[in-house]
């Protein structure tokens, strides 16, 4: 007869909350959305004091893993979970053994070997966070995967519109440019129709996909359909995505003629984002961008905290608008 064996409740493993995940906006709700920006207030507010750093996060670990190029994303959570006192490791391609030929793959089993918390990646591939969320045991965040998505400059960019304008519901975005390689355009997209934004693309018909009108925003080809915009959000020329001998535009000095955001096709008081690099002359007129109605810093910003608040988030189930000394006290 098999000895029957009593587990006592204590000597279970603790158990552990599901893994979450922030893989694409589709993954959020309204809710989810609101609560993320209120966190992200709540670190803006803690931000401002001398002593920035907060013990929130202390004994978790994060691994940046980043195998396309970045600057804003990838220093902002770097930062971020700095500033939580989190352990951190930053790993970029170049240099790592991936320029041996190691596998996404192999490459996630090798870091999830130290038991990392969260895993930030970002991958030219549409997929790559899926696939490390399937292989290891960490939350995983997108920081930006090929065209498909980058929740977290959505997050930032909602964040930053709320704080300029007060609100997003009802807010008029003008999305301008190369909405087809745009994972930004995308997440955008989605996020603001998520808040009760209007949305209306612009730019050659070439480079707005074919049936995004299905997403809940409108089409114009017309650069004057900016003119009624509160916002007017400026997308990148992604010539590294688009395909080799493909004629999306005639020319960039033709794109620029037609399609580039200058200070005569402005209104006064009309507010200009760009999630950047910026092609100053391309897309963008170095005045606009240099104007006091660009937010383009004040994007920069909103990207630390709203990474403090997704990170926060994931690892704690954080209550909604949680004050700052509450949040110094999760351990
Ligand atoms: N907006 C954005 O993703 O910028 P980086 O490529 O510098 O991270």
């Amino acid at each position: 007869m098999t000895p029957e064996i009593t587990i006592m409740r204590e000597e279970l493993p603790p158990m552990r909350p599901p893994r979450r995940h922030l893989l694409s906006i589709e993954d959020l709700t309204r809710d989810d959305v609101e609560r993320l920006l209120a966190t992200a207030r709540s670190f803006d507010q803690a931000s401002q004091r001398e002593l920035k750093k907060l013990p929130t996060l202390r004994g978790r670990t994060v691994v940046n893993l980043f195998f396309e190029s970045s600057t804003r994303t990838s220093s902002s959570f770097e930062l971020a979970a700095k500033r939580l006192s989190a352990d951190v490791m930053s790993i970029k391609a170049a240099g790592s053994s991936v320029d041996k030929g190691e596998s996404l793959k192999d490459t996630a089993l090798t870091l999830n070997a130290y038991d990392p918390d969260v895993i930030v990646i970002r991958h030219a591939a549409i997929g790559a966070p899926q696939l490390v969320a399937a292989v290891t045991g960490a939350h995983v965040v997108n920081a930006g995967d090929g065209k498909h998505q980058h929740p977290t400059q959505a997050l930032l960019d909602l964040y930053t519109i709320q704080q300029e304008l007060g609100r997003i519901e009802g807010v008029h975005v003008a999305i301008v440019g190369d909405v087809l390689h745009s994972r930004v355009a995308r997440s955008d997209i989605q996020a603001l129709v998520l808040c009760g934004a209007r949305v209306t693309l612009v730019g050659p018909p070439t480079l707005i996909p074919r049936g995004i009108e299905a997403m809940g925003c409108e089409v114009s080809a017309d650069i004057g359909a900016i003119a009624d915009a509160d916002v007017v959000y400026v997308l990148r020329m992604q010539r590294e995505r688009m395909l080799e001998g493909a004629n999306y535009v005639p020319s960039l000095r033709e794109y620029t003629a037609r399609w580039g955001v200058t200070p005569e096709r402005l209104r006064p008081g009309q507010k200009v984002m760009h999630p950047g690099p910026m092609n100053r002359g391309v897309e963008i007129d170095p005045r606009v961008a240099d104007s006091p109605d660009a937010l383009i810093e004040a994007q920069v910003r909103a990207g630390l905290v709203v990474r403090m608040a997704v990170l926060y988030d994931l690892l704690t189930h954080g209550p909604v608008g949680v004050p700052v000394e509450a949040a110094m006290e999760v351990a």
